[in-house]
């Protein structure tokens, strides 16, 4: 049996981000909350990765131990002086801005284990060709924050060159509740032990895809709205101090101008369409850069391993169901978790019998049409006798039109 596991999750001890003169909440999620919503989308691990800091996730390990369907793992997203790492079954904080090489050896020493997030991202600090060399047990390929076409592919790539390397990651990067276990790790067995065996063994199963950018901008309205409430609250005095809380902390330790400012600025983003422009900006941007990032990358992974053919075979409007289904049943699905994939068009199709013939419709010497469906679909090399041998035995034409060309087939890498 197989479960799951989101690898790389934040909740509000992520602090807070600068970003130029920006300053926002990495999250304004409680670690219970995470719990929670990882619960409600089927996880059975769960890896709480703050920014810097594991006291979230240690929290969030106590309140799931009310609950025999998950486990918590705890982890933490270091921002080493080479790049951020992830960091797994942690007892204790690995301390920011150290050079990787001694930040893996602090991950290592305490019975940890060392992730790189986003490996070949263009716009988060990362390890990129630095993850060669170093004591890694994986590498994510799947990084639920990074919609862009390049920095998942590439991550893909290289994972594929190098195989039995590292055990493959997807994690959803969820700084709110919005994306927690939309994309997910795999692996056999059932708690947590298990999952690190299966690392270990480099047998875990990249699952999912990043979820679309609209999450982000719910996320987006989210930490700016918490952000606005605590810093009203603090203007007004109302703001209770707590050690254990990160962003209170940081909201009490700046001056009332810099809150009012913060004020303005958090409602201007709000104002409708604001946000949805700051994130189509922001999606067009990431696009036209991975567009141009996404030739470095070796395509033959993407082309000789999935030699194929497409087919294209054209029937009798009411024969089509048949058809598909008979086909569906000899072939392997090229596209996981779906069946029965094909592509159809109403096309007519025309001819004359001549003398001697058995035509499905027509009389010899007249000119026929018949509404037919052109059915085509794609199918791996090794299926393609078989399926050809089903179209011609249950085909109600003597001669049945039939075009096959060799294809690539796109699929999932991994
Ligand atoms: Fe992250």
């Amino acid at each position: 049996m197989n479960s799951k596991v989101d690898t790389h999750v934040h909740t509000y001890f992520s602090g807070v981000s600068n970003y130029k003169v920006l300053r926002f909440p990495e999250s304004i999620t409680k670690p219970e909350t995470q719990v929670d919503c990882a619960r409600k989308n089927g996880m059975n691990v769960l890896c709480i990765t703050d920014h810097d800091a594991v006291k979230g996730a240690f929290e969030a390990q106590k309140y799931a131990k009310q609950f025999d369907d998950i486990e918590v793992v705890v982890g933490e997203e270091v921002t080493s002086a080479d790049g951020e790492v992830l960091a797994y079954w942690l007892n204790e904080l690995v301390p920011p801005g150290l050079p990787i090489e001694e930040t893996l050896d602090l991950i290592h020493e305490q019975g940890g284990v060392a992730v790189a997030p986003h490996p070949f991202s263009f716009y988060v600090a990362c390890l990129r060709d630095r993850i060669m060399d170093l004591d890694l047990e994986g590498i994510e390929v799947i990084n639920g924050g990074h919609v862009d076409a390049f920095t998942n592919m590439k991550a893909q790539t290289v994972f594929k060159e190098h195989p039995g390397r590292w055990a493959p990651f997807s994690g959803s990067d969820a700084h709110s509740i919005y994306t927690t276990g939309y994309n997910w790790t795999e692996f056999e067995g059932s708690g947590a032990e298990d999952f690190r065996k299966a690392i270990l063994n480099k047998k875990t199963i990249a699952c999912g895809q990043p979820a679309p950018a609209f999450k982000q901008v719910q996320w987006s309205i989210e930490v700016v709205l918490g952000a606005q409430k605590m810093l009203l609250k603090s203007l007004a005095g109302k703001l209770e101090a707590d050690p254990d809380n990160p962003l209170i902390s940081k909201m009490l330790s700046i001056n009332d101008v810099k809150k009012i400012g913060g004020l303005i600025g958090g409602f201007l983003y709000l104002l409708p369409p604001i946000p949805f422009i700051a994130e189509f900006a922001a999606t067009t941007w990431l696009k036209k850069k991975s567009y141009t990032l996404v030739n470095e990358i070796d395509t033959k992974f993407l082309t000789e391993r999935d030699q194929a053919y497409k087919i294209c075979v054209y029937v009798p409007v009411e024969f089509s169901d048949k058809m598909m289904d008979a086909i569906d049943e000899v072939v392997d699905p090229l596209y996981p978790g779906y069946r029965r994939a094909f592509s159809i068009s109403e096309v007519t199709g025309t001819w004359k019998p001549v003398k001697g013939s058995h035509p499905y419709k027509g009389k010899p010497g007249k000119i026929e049409k018949v509404q037919e469906n052109k059915i085509e679909f794609i199918v791996k090399e090794k299926d393609l006798k078989r399926v050809l041998m089903k179209i011609k035995e249950i085909h109600p034409y003597e001669e049945p039109m039939i075009d096959v060309s060799p294809t690539y087939a796109w699929k999932s890498m991994l």
